[in-house]
């Protein structure tokens, strides 16, 4: 395991590419109960609405976070930092990139779903501007937990 980062500046962002598959899906394996395949990772290389950043340290992909880009609506579906980096500031990181990407690219509102219970995951949101604005019943499982919708007006 390589040393935790000493500041977020080391921590590069970089559009996904095939030499992050490895990585970004060991990343989802240990961060997920019900984890994304290898192979859904791969067709995002080739989905043309799909917007996906990583964060990169010493060569390394710790965290990735991706949108789908759907008209005016950008859907998150993806955002997750490997255990060991976690409270540095990645993921805000991450979530600045499709902020800043969706600003320019004529997105007006950001979406996603989290789990009632991820308490990380909603301050995370909640920190950078998203409110909740709807509960699903039951939406999860493995184990089952309701979600909260939150948006984002950009
Ligand atoms: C949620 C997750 C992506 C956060 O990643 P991270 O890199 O640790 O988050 P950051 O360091 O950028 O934190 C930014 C802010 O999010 C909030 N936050 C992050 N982790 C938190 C935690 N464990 N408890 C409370 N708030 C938390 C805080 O507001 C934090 O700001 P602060 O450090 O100034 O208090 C990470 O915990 C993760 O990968 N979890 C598993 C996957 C997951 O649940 N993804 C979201 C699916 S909807």
């Amino acid at each position: 395991m390589d040393s935790i980062p000493p500041n977020l500046s080391k921590i590069e962002c970089v559009p996904l590419d095939s030499s992050h598959i490895k990585d970004v899906y060991a990343v989802e394996n240990a961060c997920f109960t019900d984890p994304w395949s290898e192979e859904m990772f791969v067709q995002l290389l080739s989905n043309p609405l799909a917007v996906y950043t990583v964060a990169v340290y010493n060569g390394k992909a710790v965290g990735y976070a991706g949108l789908y880009h759907i008209l005016s609506e950008g859907q998150i579906m993806n955002v997750a930092v490997t255990p060991e980096y976690r409270r540095q500031g990645i993921a805000e990181k991450m979530l600045k990139v499709l902020v800043d990407y969706a600003k320019e690219n004529d997105i007006e509102v950001m979406t996603l779903e989290a789990r009632k219970s991820n308490n990380a995951a909603i301050s995370l949101y909640e920190k950078l501007g998203f409110e909740i604005v709807g509960e699903r019943k039951g939406y999860y499982q493995h184990p089952s937990d309701d979600a909260v919708l939150m948006n984002l007006t950009v």
